[in-house]
């Protein structure tokens, strides 16, 4: 059904599988940027304090559901924060009321808000036995935070030395390894079995790693997992076009202060839902593969999480489309992905 002419593109309407909505005032101009473009997305539960019981999803649902701009529909998918304690009743419960729809392990101390995240996977063995037996998917923040693991070398001894292990204490656990860096990743989940997928941004298509160092450092090219080399981006972008439904598109929208992003410690996290069809487009479009896009933006995911394909379609036109410095609202000001470039897709609208 996608049709691909020189200045047109329809296709069915695509869903996020990876965002960060934030809460209290950020949430309101986050929500409204990604229900822009997505019918569903998956909610990460990475909130101070996370989202760790069914209450607390279902009233953050709620909020979401009330930041939504009236007659855009829009399905919050909600996920539960893992950490060494977590009960598996809660989470079992919260999957069968329909509130929970996948699992989130961050390892401690990972990213942004896993501090109280898990210290060891073994800890949560009884919760992962409960969500195989349930078929409840697990997503993962694939990397160690050891002090002697070189920063980019996180996520490949992740999946040596957590994942690969867990899967063969859990071979029938779905899992998604999210917002996938490297070549280790790419070639793991291909050669793992149908239960095992990967999300990947639009940003780990779009640059490696030098473009934090342009002229300075540059702190808004700064995520976790962090950009690698050239050579992972380029296993990344055959990894998207390629037609393997293992691989879907995440975001990994995660909105910060300006603030925050420009700092002595500047938060990691890129805020591409503004841009993130359009994104995506110009990588698939460069690879030559545009009409692979609607595979990996709106069938592949539903599929892997067994929901079905939304009914509607989006609509990018091809024009110059000048991304705004930054987004404001109120005296929140978030520097989107892309600031200042003039991109050839524009998001003309939901169907
Ligand atoms: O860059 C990131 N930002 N990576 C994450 O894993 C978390 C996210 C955030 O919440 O800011
Ligand atoms: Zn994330």
């Amino acid at each position: 059904m996608s049709t691909a002419v020189s200045d047109r593109l329809t296709f069915r309407c695509p869903d996020d599988w990876h965002v960060h909505l934030r809460d209290g005032d950020t949430l309101a101009l986050v929500a409204r940027q990604t229900a822009r473009q997505f019918a569903r997305a998956i909610v990460m539960p990475n909130l101070a304090p996370p989202v760790t019981n069914v209450a607390a999803a279902r009233a953050y649902r709620q909020r979401i559901l009330d930041s939504v701009p009236v007659g855009l529909a829009f399905t919050p998918l909600m996920t539960a924060y893992l950490t060494d304690r977590i009960d598996p009743e809660e989470i079992v419960r919260g999957h069968a009321e329909g509130v929970f729809t996948a699992c989130k392990l961050y390892p401690a101390g990972a990213t942004t808000n896993a501090a109280a995240g898990v210290t060891d996977v073994r800890h949560i063995d009884g919760v992962l036995e409960r969500m195989q037996a349930i078929g409840m998917p697990l997503l993962v923040h694939g990397e160690v935070v050891d002090d002697d693991v070189d920063v980019f070398d996180r996520e490949a001894v992740f999946i040596e030395k957590v994942l690969a292990p867990m899967l063969a204490r859990f071979p029938e656990l779905k899992v998604v390894l999210e917002h996938i860096t490297t070549r280790e990743a790419v070639d793991f989940v291909a050669g793992s079995g149908p239960g095992v997928a990967a999300t990947i941004t639009a940003h780990h298509l779009a640059f490696n790693r030098n473009a934090m160092f342009v002229g300075g450092i540059r702190p808004h090219y700064y995520c976790l997992p962090v950009a690698k080399r050239e050579h992972h981006r380029r296993a990344l972008r055959a990894a998207a076009t390629s037609g393997n439904p293992k691989f879907f598109l995440g975001t990994d929208t995660a909105p910060h202060a300006v603030s925050d992003k420009e700092n002595s410690c500047g938060c990691a996290g890129i805020f591409s839902a503004p841009v993130a069809l359009e994104s995506y487009a110009t990588t698939f479009e460069e690879e030559q593969a545009l009409e692979r896009l609607e595979g990996f933006a709106s069938e592949y995911g539903p599929r892997f999480y067994g929901l079905p394909l939304n009914e509607g379609t989006v609509t990018l036109i091809r024009r110059p489309n000048v991304v705004p410095e930054v987004i404001e609202a109120g005296s929140l000001r978030i520097r989107p992905f892309r600031a200042g470039e003039t991109m050839t897709w524009a998001f003309e609208e939901r169907g």
